[in-house]
């Protein structure tokens, strides 16, 4: 059976759309009429981190905006305010299933609902140009089909929720050294057939309200003043008739910006838009029809999202879809995204285990996210062990850490009740707050009752630990400022810490923590835990907070004792299960990756396990390509991606065997080595993508180099046939038999080769060009019908500056992966 696409657009639906939008717009026109220049310039600058002004006289109340894209982390960025985690982007790319990205998209929309949130700031749609992109977990794939059918699909579910959607980043975001000011030079052909056509097919597709420019600038201009890319082609060829908002601090300045095309400079008030704007009407540098324009976006948005009197919303209440189970729909989305690299003598499923050696420190603190604005806080997490442990009879699970991914300290957590103090400069408490870990990060709206931003002068981490292990416990802290750190009576620091000399406000938040000294503690006696922390100068700027972390590591072990350990549990047990991880401080916003290996001693610690447990299996939960030095060794890799906050649930659906493991390759996995783009530093502000069109499986194509696992590719429970392939014009029938013992699902994917003497200019060797899920029974034949996008035999002719079909003989074919083609036959187009 095939998957179910979303509701057809029907021309009576069309229909009623366009009167409605015309209806929309005649009030947003209206509205427009009723506002004088300098309220329109303020509008256009935000009211703060979040938000943009409510303006009462015409009916406009301030709509809220939130980061996306895996949950909706709400105005306040602070872990007691939780939020429905979902697997990352690239696990959900991995389901190859647009209609589960809708439904994502629909959770997300009810999260946006709960939490007072308009518009959504995801999802990213950027290209896995090189496997060292620090957001690569972020993205999707390195092809842009398959990145913009899951992006619609994610888009269309979010705004039937009525919410609006920001596809970003506009364009060419693609790594994150020197992401503010490096001049991405991308030749106009790989720009149109690679970067830019995920947006273009999202705009087509599912109209979104809203889209963000990049930090970066392209071919010149930065992408905040990108007349050419926005007006022209975004607005002016494709039609897109949404807002465009900077990303946060790219605006930079005030004509070129709303001469550029954008429409909203954030986070407000104090940005290039605002008096600036107005004044430069007021001088003639901008013509006021200009910012009529861009007001006249904002107030389309306002009113489609319901936040315009008078306005019908897109979706009316009484539209909206029903209530989606946010725990079930993480766990479906994590099992469905599992990637089955590898499976010798189908040593997975486990069936009945008589004993399980879990190992790794991630099967017991799971790494459920990546980090960066990306991250948002689960109101809980099933790790690998409580997944397991929960689905088998007591005592199958035998656990040891085997090997840590990360010796940095971490927000404390594990074992800490803590609260936040504040007090004003004559010591006394002016206020207290719950705090669910030690990262504290309040904005000005965020501080607890009766606090304000003047008054506040000291905060204060307080509570106990309850240690796990006994040992020599290191402490420390991360922020700038005064800060004092006391553990069971002792003083470990007493300091101030200067500022980091960061360009990127991220790096400021998000940087490396600081050990500052070691406490030895006895597993199960609590002590008490202080850090106090005195805050620099309030500095005048959008982005004033107060941001410092307690961080924590539990004691550190001899490397060799810990992996002889897990090798001991390792050979008693019938099965070993090792988990290999990254860290949100591998993988973040903010950098890039130096290397693809797994941090710390975890491929010694697979090798030592797999030496003496034939039925080893390798999870690797990691949000994007690392090197598997070790994977003919182990019986059976699977890929859990960031499984998001039910990671052992699915991953015990999955091991045991109730699910198969639905997920395909979205993106070539293979070592750095070989890997197409393996430079992501910009030379003299500058980065060349010079590679043109051959990045991901079109460059490994071109260089004739195997990957280590090729796009597309990804095992089931059960085995498939590939029957028949018919072709008709361009549509193309493919029949596939369950040739297994057990119900499964396939993802039949279709890649289109070009004759050889008519690729002129020098195309791919083949790229995607469609692909469908189907079900089905053992035994049973299901038959799909995929139809191939006329812009597959497009190329973008450089010279003549438009899309040319490309005429002649292809060869499509039919099958599990890019390298296993099952089926092939001819096409003229
Ligand atoms: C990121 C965006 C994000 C914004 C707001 C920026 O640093 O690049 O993706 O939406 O911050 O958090």
């Amino acid at each position: 059976m095939p998957d179910t696409p979303g509701a057809p657009r029907t021309p009576d639906r069309a229909g009623c759309e366009a009167e409605a939008d015309a209806a929309r717009e005649a009030v947003v026109q209206a509205a427009l009429g009723r506002l004088d220049l300098d309220t329109k310039a303020r509008l256009l600058a935000g009211q703060d981190l979040w938000s943009l002004p409510g303006v009462a006289h015409i009916g406009l109340s301030s709509l809220v905006m939130s980061d996306g894209p895996i949950g909706v982390r709400g105005a306040r960025w602070s872990a007691d305010d939780t939020s429905i985690a979902l697997p990352s982007p690239t696990a959900l790319a991995a389901s190859w299933d647009p209609a589960l990205a809708r439904r994502a998209g629909t959770l997300l929309a009810q999260e946006a609902r709960r939490k007072g949130v308009h518009v959504l700031l995801a999802p990213t749609v950027n290209l896995h140009r090189s496997p060292l992109g620090g957001r690569h977990f972020e993205a999707y794939s390195e092809d842009p089909y398959l990145t913009g059918r899951i992006g619609a699909g994610y888009v269309s579910g979010v705004q039937s929720g009525g919410v609006g959607a920001t596809v970003k980043h506009f364009v060419a975001n693609d790594a994150e050294t020197e992401r503010f000011t490096v001049d991405n030079l991308v030749p106009d052909r790989a720009l149109r057939e690679l970067y830019l056509a995920p947006f273009e097919f999202i705009v087509g597709a599912a109209r979104p309200w809203a889209l963000m420019t990049a930090y970066n600038a392209v071919n010149g201009p930065t992408m905040t003043e990108h007349h050419r890319l926005v007006n022209e082609v975004l607005r002016g060829e494709w039609g897109f008739d949404g807002v465009n908002v900077s990303d946060w601090l790219a605006a930079r300045s005030t004509v070129g910006g709303i001469t550029g095309g954008l429409d909203l400079a954030m986070p407000g008030p104090d940005t290039v838009y605002g008096e600036a704007l107005a004044a430069a009407v007021r001088t003639g540098e901008v013509p006021e029809a200009t910012v009529d324009a861009a007001v006249r976006n904002v107030l389309r948005l306002a009113a489609r999202v319901g936040l315009l009197a008078g306005a019908a919303p897109v979706v009316p209440a009484s539209a909206l879809p029903a209530e989606v189970d946010g725990e079930a729909l993480a766990r479906e989305i994590a099992r469905r995204s599992f990637v089955l690299l590898r499976n010798e003598n189908a040593t997975l499923p486990l069936r009945d285990p008589a004993g399980i050696a879990l190992i790794g420190a991630a099967a017991r603190d799971a790494r459920v996210l990546g980090g960066g604005s990306a991250t948002v806080f689960p109101p809980h997490v099933v790790s690998p062990l409580d997944g397991l442990v929960a689905q088998l009879p007591a005592g199958r699970v035998t656990y040891a850490i085997g090997a840590d991914p990360s010796d940095e300290l971490a927000p404390a957590e594990k074992g800490f009740a803590l609260r936040a103090r504040c007090r004003d400069a004559a010591g006394e408490v002016i206020g207290e707050a719950r705090l669910p870990n030690g990262h504290l990060q309040w904005t000005d709206d965020d501080l607890p009752e009766g606090v304000t931003p003047e008054r506040l002068h000291s905060v204060e981490i307080l509570g106990t630990l309850t240690p796990r292990e006994s040992g020599e416990h290191p402490f420390g802290t991360r922020g700038a400022g005064g800060l004092t750190l006391t553990v069971a009576g002792q003083v470990v620091f007493d300091g101030v810490q200067p500022p980091e000399e960061e360009t990127d406000a991220f790096g400021a938040v998000f940087g490396p923590p600081v050990e500052r000294g070691t406490v030895a503690l006895t597993r199960g006696e609590t002590v008490d835990v202080s850090l106090r922390y005195v805050l620099p100068e309030r500095t005048k700027g959008p982005l004033w907070g107060v941001v410092f972390t307690l961080v924590h590591l539990e004691p550190r072990r001899d490397a060799d004792e810990l992996i002889a350990e897990a090798v001991a549990v390792a050979r008693a047990a019938e099965a070993a299960v090792v988990v290999v991880a990254t860290t949100d401080r591998v993988e973040s916003e903010g950098f890039d990756r130096t290397d693809l290996r797994l941090p710390g001693r975890q491929d010694d610690l697979v090798r030592a396990v797999a030496a003496v447990n034939p039925r080893t299996v390798v999870v690797v939960n990691s949000g994007s390509p690392v090197e598997l030095p070790w994977r003919e060794e182990a019986a059976a890799v699977l890929v859990s991606w960031f499984p998001g906050q039910e990671a052992g649930a699915a991953l015990a659906d999955v091991l045991l065997g109730a699910e198969e493991p639905g997920g395909r390759l979205p993106t070539t996995w293979g070592g750095l080595q070989d890997a197409p783009v393996t430079d992501v530093t910009p030379k003299n502000g500058e980065l060349l993508y010079d590679e043109g069109v051959f990045i991901g499986y079109r460059a490994w194509d071109k260089a004739g180099a195997s990957p280590s696992y090729p796009f597309g590719h990804g095992l089931g429970y059960t085995s498939w046939a590939y029957e028949s392939l018919e072709v008709e014009g361009t549509s193309v029938t493919v029949g596939v038999r369950n040739t297994g013992a057990r119900p499964g699902r396939e993802v039949v994917q279709v890649y289109l080769a070009p004759a050889a003497a008519e690729s002129v200019p020098p195309r791919p060797a083949r790229w995607l060009a469609g692909f469908a899920g189907v079900t089905a029974a053992p035994g049973e034949t299901a038959r799909v019908t995929i139809d191939l996008p006329a812009r597959a035999f497009e190329v973008w002719d450089e010279e003549g500056g438009r899309w040319r079909r490309v005429t002649g003989r292809y060869e499509v074919r039919a099958g599990r992966s890019i390298e296993d083609i099952r089926l092939g036959a001819p096409v003229t187009v």
